[in-house]
């Protein structure tokens, strides 16, 4: 069960943020503004207590506050973004995590490695993680070492179309696995139950399991059945000012 929840109110220069979609069109500022307040009322109606840190004009990506933290009930390890436009956000939330996490308790990921929290899911104890154009092995191995010394485990996933790991893929516990695209058919998943997502809904693959409620991008009625179907209750959000920037619901927040 998650506790706690931070998140980034987006800054105006959200809309300079990295994206792979220019032909969404950039962001509407003020209603992604809204649907930040619809996300976080979502978040509490799961049960967690949500803290809220202060707009930071200096990274027009960093209300994705998911990639510059890794946070577990035995330690917290900053990120070093791969993203060029990211380098430094990481250094912005310290502050927040040390409020949550004894000093000792908090780890680095360092140069010349790279990881985005993006790219790594928790299943238990052990965290996949994607290696992507933002997350090299330096920095998978470095992960992986840190989990070590927590008693924890790790594995690298290899993958080539999507932006992070959890672009495709979600764990909503119970052994139930949202997949999408490459991982449909992935060896790292096959004993998952594979909860199949199609190609033209492949946004919802990006859903989060809070406390026993999943949020559910808007406007993917499939996938939203499908889970329901698993015999989750759904919570819908709408986050289409953030599928623009390539970002979406786990994006969003930092659970733990
Ligand atoms: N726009 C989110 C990211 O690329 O990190």
């Amino acid at each position: 069960m998650f506790k706690n929840v931070i998140v980034r109110k987006p800054s105006k220069n959200m809309v300079d943020g990295i994206t792979s979609a220019p032909e969404l069109g950039k962001p509407d500022f003020e209603l992604a503004l809204k649907q930040h307040e619809n996300y976080i009322n979502a978040l509490k109606s799961c049960g967690v207590k949500v803290t809220k840190l202060d707009v930071n004009d200096r990274y027009p990506d960093s209300c994705f506050v998911e990639d510059v933290a890794v946070l577990n009930r035995k330690c917290a390890i900053i990120t070093n973004p791969g993203a060029e436009s990211r380098k430094g956000e990481e250094k912005e939330i310290i502050d927040e995590i040390k409020k949550f996490y004894p000093e000792d308790k908090i780890e680095y990921i360092k140069a010349p490695g790279t990881l985005e929290g993006g790219d790594v899911m928790m299943v238990g104890d052990h965290f996949y993680v994607g290696l992507s154009d933002r997350t090299n092995q330096d920095g998978i191995d470095q992960f992986i070492k840190i989990l070590d010394k927590y008693k924890l485990t790790g594995s690298a996933v290899e993958m080539k179309e999507f932006l992070h790991l959890k672009t495709g893929v979600a764990y909503l516990e119970n052994n139930n696995l949202l997949v999408s695209g490459e991982f449909i058919e992935h060896p790292d998943f096959k004993d998952f139950n594979r909860i199949i997502i199609d190609d033209d809904e492949q946004y919802a693959s990006n859903s989060i399991w809070v406390n026993e409620k999943v949020i559910v991008p808007e406007g993917y009625e499939k996938a939203k059945k499908s889970i329901e179907d698993a015999g989750y209750e759904v919570i819908v959000v709408d986050t289409s000012e953030y599928r623009k920037l390539d970002g979406g619901l786990s994006c969003l927040s930092l659970r733990f």
